[in-house]
């Protein structure tokens, strides 16, 4: 029998213990997670440091750091959970959206542990990855709940009707939010990776530069999103500063831009949660991992019906642990791949 045959012929565990590989950017990340909720260990080395000094991430740069990494976060992984290769029921690999060399030095490296197991191979999508790792942040909840996908690549209101229906509701146009949060750090002269650095020179600025609101029905649809024309406000605002030599207040200006990104994204979640009639919000994605965020939403259900799903920062932004909760997920129902798993660059939010 050929590895395939033999895969689709195993009886499925109730209770799999799945190991989880993401290298579609410039985290190397390997987590073992039992039964889709349970985390046994969870690894992440990040080359980021070494795309600092070039404004962004190097394609080359982050595909040789998954080599030199993977091996030894999957070691460490297994090590943290103490188990052995042979106790992984499943291998779950990231096979898109992201960067191709960088995916297909996990989608490689999967293959291999899966053919030498002779265990399933399950591929997973990166974006449905991030919106699993709310069932890490609550291991109780259960769909149907409204979510906030706010990442460096997407940006959409999603209501998650099942575990595998996701109705979007409205989605970026153009940038996504992190993206944007990525060029106004540039501008603002500050390093990448820019989210986090924006938020950090944030703290130090008030609301006072008057940039265009996302207004209803301003895009597309009354969910949609576009963060290329408040980027680019806020670019032609510091350079009409400069032209005029009057001084640009960075903080000022990370304060209103970090305003202006976030506070339409709480306000199209409500309107969704209204829509949908769901009493959940939960948020994903690296954008997720902002503090203002987190707080205008803690903020924003009080004295509501609403529950509120956060994940830990660290599971907002990329990890293994949310791709073995989806694998978990396409495992439940038989969706494996063959060794002719490729990486794709592109794969539709649906
Ligand atoms: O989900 P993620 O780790 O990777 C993608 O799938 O894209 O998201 C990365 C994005 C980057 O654009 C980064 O600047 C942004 O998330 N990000 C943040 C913060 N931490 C990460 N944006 C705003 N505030 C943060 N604290
Ligand atoms: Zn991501």
């Amino acid at each position: 029998m050929s590895y395939f045959e033999n895969i689709k012929a195993l009886p499925l565990k109730e209770s799999p213990i799945i190991m989880g590989i993401e290298t579609s950017c410039d985290e190397t990340a390997v987590a073992i997670v039992k039964g889709g909720r349970q985390i046994l260990s969870d690894v992440i080395i990040s080359s980021a440091t070494e795309h600092a000094r070039f404004g962004g991430v190097v394609p080359e740069i982050a595909s040789r750091g998954h080599t030199t990494a993977i091996l030894e976060a999957t070691k460490k992984a297994l090590d943290d959970a103490k188990l052995k290769l042979q106790d992984i029921d499943a291998f779950a690999v990231t096979e898109g959206a992201g960067l191709l060399g960088a995916l297909l030095v996990g989608v490689s490296f999967a293959k291999s542990l899966a053919f030498s197991t002779n265990k399933p191979l399950v591929p997973v999508s990166h974006i449905r990855g991030h919106i699993a790792a709310s069932y890490l942040a609550d291991t109780t909840l259960k769909p149907p709940f409204v979510t906030i996908l706010a990442s460096g690549g997407h940006t959409a209101i999603v209501a998650v009707d099942d575990y595998y229906k996701l109705n979007v509701l409205g989605s970026t146009i153009d940038d996504a939010v992190g993206e944007a949060f990525d060029k106004v750090a540039r501008v603002l002269g500050l390093n990448y990776p820019g989210g986090p650095n924006v938020e950090r020179l944030a703290k130090e600025g008030k609301n006072v530069v008057p940039l265009p609101k996302m207004l209803k029905n301003y895009v597309g649809g009354e969910y949609d999103f576009s963060y290329s024309g408040l980027k680019t406000a806020v670019i032609n605002y510091v350079h009409t500063q400069e032209q005029k030599g009057l001084e640009v207040n960075k903080s000022d200006v990370a304060n209103s831009f970090q305003h202006a990104a976030v506070d339409v994204l709480v306000e199209k979640a409500f309107m969704a949660l209204k829509k949908t009639g769901y009493k959940t919000l939960a948020v994903s994605g690296g954008v997720g991992a902002n503090g203002y965020l987190r707080d205008a939403l803690v903020n924003a259900v009080r004295g509501k019906d609403i529950k509120l799903v956060i994940p830990e920062k660290r599971y907002c932004t990329d990890n293994g642990a949310m791709i073995a909760a989806e694998g978990y997920l396409q495992y439940k129902k038989g969706n494996f791949a063959d060794l002719s798993l490729n990486a794709k660059a592109v794969v539709p939010l649906r």
